[in-house]
């Protein structure tokens, strides 16, 4: 199957849309796979995941009908009544990630997971300070924002809730200096999405880890974007064998449908009580049974094994055109670019290939559906080719 070129000028449609959003000149009216059609049949080849949530690609018949299954049987909302669907979904969570969590809680954003996750641990510690990760984004509300670098340019409240520093990346001695007995965690992305798919690796995140020991601070892995396979293990964390106290994690665990996590270790489970934690539409139905889904396609159908195959085979093939190196892990992926990354994805765009950026200027950013394949990555490396 063969991506379209697109037509110009576009003229998007005109709405009554906050305008905070630049708009990609390709309007999207229905999706199939890892492909978007436009209205008048053009189509995409989605390397952009939907903003990194399509893990099943679109359409996929077992999360679809699992969605509408539960819309029919119940959508009943509310965490104060008991449903065996949340539990089971906690459950399988927390067996999936291979790691020694002793609970969920679910929630519906990433932002979300990690305002719960700060708040958390500055209450646990009755310390003033969190350290976070140069380049790192967290989300958007008060707390996720102000562990974000660069947050200034929109944050807009007042005041940051608590003390923040920024460490370089792969600074061992920035570690010392900046997490101390004051630091009630460090927040860190183990591979950093928005910054360009940057892979801070097992001997950095083993280093916060041990420091964080060493200071009675708690370490949360921020894994909204790189989680949930797209590493190619379930976590980054079980990748790199670090074990966080906190992990959080959305996106591609509901496949589309807004589902976060927010998984805590015994020690913090211990702190748990009624009250502590609250939300409306987290652990609804539809979300456990999307989440449910999703996880049940990524086990029957191997596609963690599929990620790391075509991730590998995309290191080997797409190193063409202006594509100068190739960094992150999975279908998390920078490529380096001689060219504004800018310019890079509007080309591609016009061959029918959607890319996403970063903050990195000089990387253009994949995240593909977990269901990939070699003759899609074969588009790639022929339209970069061709530049
Ligand atoms: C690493 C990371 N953390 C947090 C967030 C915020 O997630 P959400 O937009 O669901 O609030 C994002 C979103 O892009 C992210 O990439």
């Amino acid at each position: 199957m063969n991506a379209t070129a697109l037509p110009a000028p576009f003229e998007p449609p005109s709405d009554g849309l906050a305008p905070v959003y630049a708009q990609y000149p390709f309007e999207v009216a229905s999706a199939e796979g890892v492909w978007l059609m436009g209205p008048r049949g053009e189509r995409v080849l989605d390397l952009y995941g939907g903003h990194a949530v399509a893990a099943l690609g679109y359409g996929h018949r077992g999360w679809t009908e699992a969605l509408i299954a539960q819309a029919r049987a119940c959508q009943f909302q509310t965490n104060a009544l008991p449903m065996q669907i949340r539990a089971r979904a906690a459950r399988r969570l927390l067996d999936f990630s291979g790691l020694d969590f002793a609970s969920v809680f679910l929630v519906s954003s990433g932002a979300e997971a990690n305002e719960n996750a700060l708040r958390l641990a500055l209450r646990m510690t009755s310390r003033p300070h969190v350290a976070a990760v140069e380049g790192a984004f967290h989300g958007r509300t008060a707390g996720a924002a102000a562990v974000t670098w660069g947050a200034e340019a929109w944050y807009g409240f007042p005041r940051k809730p608590f003390d923040v520093s920024f460490m370089p990346r792969g600074d061992l001695a920035a570690i010392d200096a900046r997490v101390t007995e004051h630091t009630a965690a460090v927040i860190v992305e183990p591979v950093q999405g928005l910054a360009g798919a940057v892979d801070l690796g097992a001997g950095y995140l083993a280093a916060l880890r041990r420091r964080c020991e060493q200071v009675g601070a708690l370490l949360i892995f921020d894994e909204v974007q790189c989680g949930f396979g797209r590493s190619g293990a379930p976590f980054a964390a079980t990748l790199y064998g670090v074990m966080p106290d906190m992990l959080t994690t959305a996106k591609a665990l509901g496949n589309g449908f807004p589902v976060a996590a927010l998984l805590t270790s015994a020690k913090v489970s211990a702190t748990l009580k009624v009250g502590l934690l609250g939300t409306t539409y987290g652990g609804g139905p539809m979300a456990c049974a999307t989440l449910l889904a999703a996880l049940e396609a990524i086990e029957s159908e191997r596609l963690l094994e599929n990620v790391r195959r075509v991730s590998a085979y995309i290191r080997k093939t797409c190193m063409v055109g202006p594509v100068t190196a190739v960094q992150g892990e999975g279908f998390l992926l920078g490529l380096r670019t001689g060219r504004p990354a800018k310019q890079i994805q509007a080309e591609l765009l016009q061959r029918g290939i959607l890319v996403g950026g970063a903050s990195d200027p000089g990387i253009v950013r994949l995240l593909p559906p977990f269901i990939l394949k070699e003759e899609h990555v074969d588009l790639l490396r022929d339209a970069l080719s061709g530049l």
